[in-house]
């Protein structure tokens, strides 16, 4: 079980911080997918890159994160390398494009393992045998990244990335750049990564709602470097609390219904900067139902089990 608490983490810039994981609080559960959600620029990666390989310009301003009982030094990177990879694993995004072009991928995994300290030959077999669990052909490991579709480079680095069966797996937008039939075959191998224990939770972000309907257990959605709601997949879509989350559903296509048929409403304004965030709630200037007490920062509000949010319209669980 992963728990963080309270966490901070802001980008050094020359003109000063920028505030991109803002006091962020929520666990991960054995056993389950915990989707992340949220418009481009919310700190999805800088949280998931931030629980395991935070260094500067990222830095770390306070918070606690514990995975299944343990501290996590996220903040000194060398002692982190106990846990990295072993522990808790990523699949940064974008990471299928920074396979090395110029190594055979049998060679490049083994300089991956020998820079993680392990010994290549004692994780052949198990190599060999995640390359078929993921339907790919031990022949890959002859060849060039060039030579490999897009499916079959981002199941390539899920195996790379679980090979020691790590307790928790972040994958960072792992289908986006993925035709919807590669998209499909990921995620039905990330759920099959948990359901046969390979790894025992995993946080699944991505900027794409319809894909968490699939495959998450419950649902962060994030605005502006806060959290703005928590809940079940169900909670989450039949029962949305937070303005945001609910005006992130409406701007999704609807199943079944041509884009020609309805006009998607998109989401009007932008988000604010996170150098300088506006007090209160990072979210009033987009708000229709902002008040007076939305310039004071919303508390978390538990509505039901299991389902928070956090805004001052949100009633809680009488
Ligand atoms: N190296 C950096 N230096 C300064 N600011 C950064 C840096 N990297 C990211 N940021 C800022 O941090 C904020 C969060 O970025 P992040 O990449 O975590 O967003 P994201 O939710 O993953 O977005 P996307 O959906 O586009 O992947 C953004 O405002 C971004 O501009
Ligand atoms: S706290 Fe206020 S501004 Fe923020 S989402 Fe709730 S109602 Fe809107
Ligand atoms: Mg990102």
């Amino acid at each position: 079980m992963l728990k963080v608490e309270n966490l901070k983490l802001y980008y050094k810039t020359l003109k000063g911080y920028v505030k991109a994981v803002d006091d962020v609080t929520f666990d991960v559960r054995d056993g389950e997918i915990l989707g992340l959600a949220g418009e481009s620029g919310c700190g999805k990666s800088t949280l998931g890159n931030g629980l395991v390989l935070l260094k500067p310009p990222l830095n770390y301003f306070g918070g606690n994160v514990e995975l299944d009982d343990e501290r996590l030094p996220i903040n000194d990177f060398e002692k982190m390398n106990e846990f990295r990879f072993k522990k808790l694993s990523i699949i940064p995004q974008y990471a299928m494009d920074a396979l090395n072009p110029t190594r055979k991928i049998g060679t490049y995994i083994k300089e991956v393992l020998i820079s993680r300290g392990i010994e290549p030959d004692n994780i052949m077999e198990r190599l060999i045998e995640r390359l078929k669990y993921v339907n790919l052909s031990e022949r890959v490991l002859k060849m060039y990244p060039i030579e490999l579709s897009g499916g079959m480079k981002q199941r390539l680095v899920m195996v790379i990335s679980t090979l020691l069966n790590p307790s928790l797996l972040i994958a960072d937008e792992v289908t986006s750049a993925l035709d919807v039939s590669s998209q499909k075959a990921v995620c039905l191998m990330i759920k099959g990564f948990k359901d046969d224990g390979i790894v025992k939770s995993l946080i699944f972000i991505t900027h794409d709602l319809s894909v968490l309907y699939q495959i998450a257990d419950r649902i962060m959605v994030m605005y502006a470097g806060k959290v703005a709601e928590i809940g079940t997949t169900q909670q989450l879509i039949e029962n949305p609390l937070h303005p945001y989350t609910k005006m992130l559903l409406n701007s999704l296509p609807e199943v079944g219904v041509r884009h020609t048929e309805r006009l998607l409403s998109g989401i009007p304004g932008q988000p604010p900067q996170l150098l300088n965030p506006p007090t209160g709630c990072r979210f009033k200037e987009r708000c229709p139902l902002r008040g007076p007490q939305c310039d004071e920062e919303p508390q978390k509000v538990e509505a039901e089990k299991d389902h928070v949010a956090y805004c001052w319209k949100v009633k809680p669980n009488a």
